[in-house]
Protein backbone atom coordinates (compact mmCIF):
# COMPACT_ATOMS: atom_id res chain seq x y z
CA UNK A 1 0.00 0.00 0.00
CA UNK A 2 1.20 3.49 -0.96
CA UNK A 3 1.74 5.80 2.20
CA UNK A 4 -1.13 7.98 0.64
CA UNK A 5 -3.31 4.93 1.39
CA UNK A 6 -2.24 4.39 4.44
CA UNK A 7 -2.71 7.36 5.95
CA UNK A 8 -6.28 7.87 4.72
CA UNK A 9 -6.59 4.67 6.21
CA UNK A 10 -5.87 6.09 9.34
CA UNK A 11 -7.53 9.00 8.67
CA UNK A 12 -10.70 7.99 8.50
CA UNK A 13 -10.66 5.22 11.43
CA UNK A 14 -8.63 7.94 13.51
CA UNK A 15 -12.15 9.62 15.36
CA UNK A 16 -13.29 6.18 16.65
CA UNK A 17 -9.92 4.39 16.38
CA UNK A 18 -9.60 4.54 20.77
CA UNK A 19 -13.37 3.49 21.25
CA UNK A 20 -13.01 0.35 18.57
CA UNK A 21 -10.04 -0.81 20.21
CA UNK A 22 -10.63 -0.23 23.79
CA UNK A 23 -11.28 -3.63 24.60
CA UNK A 24 -7.71 -4.44 23.51
CA UNK A 25 -6.54 -2.30 26.80
CA UNK A 26 -4.88 -5.46 28.28
CA UNK A 27 -2.48 -5.75 25.68
CA UNK A 28 -1.09 -2.26 25.21
CA UNK A 29 -1.47 -1.64 28.61
CA UNK A 30 1.14 -4.93 29.53
CA UNK A 31 3.36 -3.36 26.77
CA UNK A 32 2.99 0.42 28.27
CA UNK A 33 3.97 -1.62 31.72
CA UNK A 34 6.71 -3.21 30.13
CA UNK A 35 8.08 0.03 28.43
CA UNK A 36 9.11 1.69 31.78
CA UNK A 37 11.35 -1.19 32.34
CA UNK A 38 13.11 -1.11 28.94
CA UNK A 39 13.50 2.95 29.50
CA UNK A 40 14.45 2.79 33.33
CA UNK A 41 17.79 3.95 32.51
CA UNK A 42 16.40 7.25 30.87
CA UNK A 43 17.34 10.84 32.19
CA UNK A 44 14.67 12.57 34.31
CA UNK A 45 14.38 15.30 31.85
CA UNK A 46 14.65 12.49 28.81
CA UNK A 47 13.19 13.74 25.20
CA UNK A 48 11.45 10.41 23.90
CA UNK A 49 10.74 10.77 19.77
CA UNK A 50 7.48 8.68 18.82
CA UNK A 51 7.23 7.32 14.96
CA UNK A 52 3.33 6.38 14.51
CA UNK A 53 2.24 8.16 17.42
CA UNK A 54 -1.16 7.13 16.41
CA UNK A 55 -4.03 8.56 19.05
CA UNK A 56 -0.82 9.23 21.49
CA UNK A 57 -1.73 5.60 24.03
CA UNK A 58 2.18 5.33 24.64
CA UNK A 59 2.96 9.14 24.93
CA UNK A 60 -0.59 9.41 27.59
CA UNK A 61 1.15 6.57 29.20
CA UNK A 62 4.66 8.00 29.75
CA UNK A 63 3.56 11.22 30.14
CA UNK A 64 1.47 9.98 33.18
CA UNK A 65 4.39 8.08 34.49
CA UNK A 66 7.48 10.52 34.08
CA UNK A 67 6.40 14.34 34.41
CA UNK A 68 9.59 15.64 33.17
CA UNK A 69 9.79 13.60 30.08
CA UNK A 70 9.05 15.35 26.99
CA UNK A 71 7.93 14.03 23.49
CA UNK A 72 7.18 14.29 20.14
CA UNK A 73 4.87 12.82 17.77
CA UNK A 74 5.59 12.07 14.44
CA UNK A 75 2.30 11.54 12.40
CA UNK A 76 1.78 11.44 9.03
CA UNK A 77 -2.38 11.38 9.75
CA UNK A 78 -3.63 14.86 10.51
CA UNK A 79 -6.79 13.04 12.21
CA UNK A 80 -5.03 10.77 14.66
CA UNK A 81 -2.28 13.19 15.23
CA UNK A 82 -5.44 15.70 16.26
CA UNK A 83 -6.97 12.83 18.74
CA UNK A 84 -3.30 12.53 20.29
CA UNK A 85 -3.25 16.20 20.60
CA UNK A 86 -6.55 16.92 22.11
CA UNK A 87 -5.91 13.71 24.74
CA UNK A 88 -2.92 15.40 25.56
CA UNK A 89 -4.17 19.42 26.23
CA UNK A 90 -7.13 17.34 28.48
CA UNK A 91 -4.26 14.69 30.21
CA UNK A 92 -2.35 18.80 30.94
CA UNK A 93 1.17 17.32 29.22
CA UNK A 94 0.88 19.33 25.96
CA UNK A 95 3.30 21.70 26.86
CA UNK A 96 5.98 18.82 27.50
CA UNK A 97 4.82 17.72 23.75
CA UNK A 98 5.94 18.57 20.33
CA UNK A 99 3.63 17.48 17.24
CA UNK A 100 4.51 16.90 13.98
CA UNK A 101 2.10 16.41 11.42
CA UNK A 102 3.87 13.94 8.37
CA UNK A 103 6.91 11.62 7.94
CA UNK A 104 10.36 11.40 9.93
CA UNK A 105 12.14 13.00 7.10
CA UNK A 106 10.34 16.38 7.52
CA UNK A 107 10.41 16.89 10.91
CA UNK A 108 12.66 20.01 11.44
CA UNK A 109 16.29 19.01 12.60
CA UNK A 110 16.86 19.08 16.58
CA UNK A 111 19.16 17.61 19.43
CA UNK A 112 19.17 14.36 19.41
CA UNK A 113 16.61 12.17 21.22
CA UNK A 114 17.26 9.83 24.41
CA UNK A 115 15.08 7.27 23.45
CA UNK A 116 12.67 6.26 20.48
CA UNK A 117 8.98 4.69 20.20
CA UNK A 118 7.88 3.31 17.09
CA UNK A 119 4.41 0.78 17.94
CA UNK A 120 3.09 -1.01 14.72
CA UNK A 121 4.12 1.42 12.03
CA UNK A 122 6.97 -0.85 10.38
CA UNK A 123 5.02 -3.50 9.16
CA UNK A 124 3.49 -1.04 6.78
CA UNK A 125 6.61 -0.79 4.71
CA UNK A 126 6.25 -4.12 2.70
CA UNK A 127 10.00 -4.07 0.95
CA UNK A 128 12.26 -4.95 3.35
CA UNK A 129 15.14 -2.58 2.16
CA UNK A 130 12.63 0.46 2.70
CA UNK A 131 12.06 -1.06 6.40
CA UNK A 132 15.48 -0.96 7.57
CA UNK A 133 16.17 2.38 5.99
CA UNK A 134 12.59 4.14 8.01
CA UNK A 135 14.72 2.45 10.74
CA UNK A 136 18.00 3.71 10.12
CA UNK A 137 16.07 7.66 9.71
CA UNK A 138 14.65 6.72 13.46
CA UNK A 139 18.75 5.77 14.41
CA UNK A 140 19.96 8.79 12.85
CA UNK A 141 17.44 11.02 15.19
CA UNK A 142 19.05 9.34 18.20
CA UNK A 143 21.84 9.85 20.53
CA UNK A 144 24.51 7.27 20.30
CA UNK A 145 23.44 4.51 23.00
CA UNK A 146 19.95 5.38 22.66
CA UNK A 147 17.09 3.22 22.94
CA UNK A 148 14.10 2.39 20.54
CA UNK A 149 11.64 0.16 21.62
CA UNK A 150 9.54 -1.41 18.53
CA UNK A 151 6.83 -3.52 17.72
CA UNK A 152 4.84 -5.28 15.02
CA UNK A 153 3.06 -7.93 13.61
CA UNK A 154 4.79 -11.11 13.50
CA UNK A 155 4.75 -14.88 12.77
CA UNK A 156 6.12 -16.97 9.94
CA UNK A 157 2.99 -16.46 7.69
CA UNK A 158 4.26 -20.12 6.05
CA UNK A 159 3.71 -22.31 9.32
CA UNK A 160 0.75 -24.05 10.89
CA UNK A 161 1.30 -22.25 14.00
CA UNK A 162 0.71 -18.93 12.10
CA UNK A 163 -2.97 -20.36 10.70
CA UNK A 164 -3.72 -21.35 14.14
CA UNK A 165 -2.38 -17.81 15.73
CA UNK A 166 -4.34 -16.10 13.06
CA UNK A 167 -7.91 -17.85 14.06
CA UNK A 168 -7.20 -17.07 17.95
CA UNK A 169 -6.25 -13.22 16.65
CA UNK A 170 -9.30 -12.79 15.20
CA UNK A 171 -11.20 -14.77 17.82
CA UNK A 172 -10.00 -11.92 19.84
CA UNK A 173 -10.89 -9.03 17.65
CA UNK A 174 -14.95 -10.34 17.84
CA UNK A 175 -14.32 -10.83 21.71
CA UNK A 176 -12.99 -7.14 21.68
CA UNK A 177 -15.85 -6.12 19.74
CA UNK A 178 -14.91 -6.24 16.38
CA UNK A 179 -17.65 -6.15 13.72
CA UNK A 180 -17.68 -9.32 11.46
CA UNK A 181 -17.17 -7.24 8.40
CA UNK A 182 -14.55 -5.31 10.10
CA UNK A 183 -12.57 -8.63 11.49
CA UNK A 184 -12.60 -9.78 7.81
CA UNK A 185 -11.27 -6.48 6.43
CA UNK A 186 -8.33 -7.16 9.20
CA UNK A 187 -7.60 -11.03 7.53
CA UNK A 188 -6.96 -9.33 4.02
CA UNK A 189 -5.03 -6.64 5.39
CA UNK A 190 -2.48 -9.00 7.02
CA UNK A 191 -2.06 -10.56 3.81
CA UNK A 192 -1.94 -7.80 1.35
CA UNK A 193 -0.88 -4.95 3.43
CA UNK A 194 0.88 -5.35 6.34
CA UNK A 195 4.54 -7.51 5.83
CA UNK A 196 4.21 -9.94 8.72
CA UNK A 197 7.68 -12.07 8.67
CA UNK A 198 9.13 -14.03 11.52
CA UNK A 199 10.26 -12.21 14.50
CA UNK A 200 13.64 -13.29 13.56
CA UNK A 201 13.78 -11.53 10.24
CA UNK A 202 12.02 -8.30 11.86
CA UNK A 203 14.65 -8.06 14.52
CA UNK A 204 17.39 -8.72 11.64
CA UNK A 205 15.62 -5.54 9.62
CA UNK A 206 15.73 -3.85 12.76
CA UNK A 207 19.39 -4.53 13.25
CA UNK A 208 19.93 -3.85 9.20
CA UNK A 209 18.35 -0.13 9.93
CA UNK A 210 21.42 0.65 12.16
CA UNK A 211 20.03 -1.01 15.96
CA UNK A 212 21.76 -3.10 17.99
CA UNK A 213 21.00 -6.28 19.86
CA UNK A 214 17.62 -6.45 19.22
CA UNK A 215 15.60 -7.86 22.25
CA UNK A 216 12.52 -9.47 22.16
CA UNK A 217 10.68 -8.17 25.28
CA UNK A 218 7.09 -9.04 24.67
CA UNK A 219 4.48 -10.87 22.67
CA UNK A 220 0.87 -10.94 22.91
CA UNK A 221 -1.20 -13.01 20.27
CA UNK A 222 0.73 -11.68 16.59
CA UNK A 223 1.85 -8.87 18.29
CA UNK A 224 6.27 -9.18 19.02
CA UNK A 225 7.91 -5.89 20.66
CA UNK A 226 11.38 -5.76 20.46
CA UNK A 227 13.97 -3.16 22.39
CA UNK A 228 17.39 -2.28 20.58
CA UNK A 229 20.37 0.09 20.96
CA UNK A 230 21.65 2.46 18.95
CA UNK A 231 25.21 2.04 19.13
CA UNK A 232 27.44 4.40 21.20
CA UNK A 233 29.88 6.50 18.76
CA UNK A 234 32.86 4.55 18.97
CA UNK A 235 30.79 1.44 17.96
CA UNK A 236 29.35 2.92 14.84
C1 LIG B 1 -1.54 0.91 14.04
S1 LIG B 1 -1.30 2.62 14.34
C2 LIG B 1 -0.42 2.57 15.87
C3 LIG B 1 -0.47 3.88 16.62
C4 LIG B 1 0.25 3.88 17.96
N1 LIG B 1 1.69 3.74 17.81
C5 LIG B 1 -0.27 2.78 18.86
O1 LIG B 1 0.42 1.74 19.04
O2 LIG B 1 -1.39 2.92 19.40
C6 LIG B 1 -0.01 3.03 13.17
C7 LIG B 1 0.21 4.53 13.01
O3 LIG B 1 1.41 4.73 12.25
C8 LIG B 1 1.19 5.77 11.31
N2 LIG B 1 2.14 5.54 10.19
C9 LIG B 1 2.01 4.71 9.13
N3 LIG B 1 3.10 4.75 8.36
C10 LIG B 1 3.96 5.61 8.95
C11 LIG B 1 5.30 6.06 8.65
N4 LIG B 1 5.95 5.63 7.57
N5 LIG B 1 5.88 6.94 9.50
C12 LIG B 1 5.23 7.37 10.60
N6 LIG B 1 3.98 6.98 10.94
C13 LIG B 1 3.35 6.11 10.12
C14 LIG B 1 -0.27 5.67 10.93
O4 LIG B 1 -0.77 6.87 10.40
C15 LIG B 1 -0.91 5.25 12.25
O5 LIG B 1 -1.34 6.35 13.00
Amino acid sequence: MRSDEIKAIFDQQATCYDERWARTAPIREALHFLLEAVFAGLPADARVLCVGAGTGEEIAYLARRFPRWSFTAVEPSGAMLEVCRNKAIEGGYAERCQFHEGYLQSLPEQNAFDAATCFLVSQFILEPDARAEFFRAIASRLRPGARLASSDLASDVTSVEYTALLETWMNMMTVAGIPAAGVEQMRTAYSRDVAVLPPERVASIIESGGFADPVLFYQAGLIHAWYSTRPPADAQ
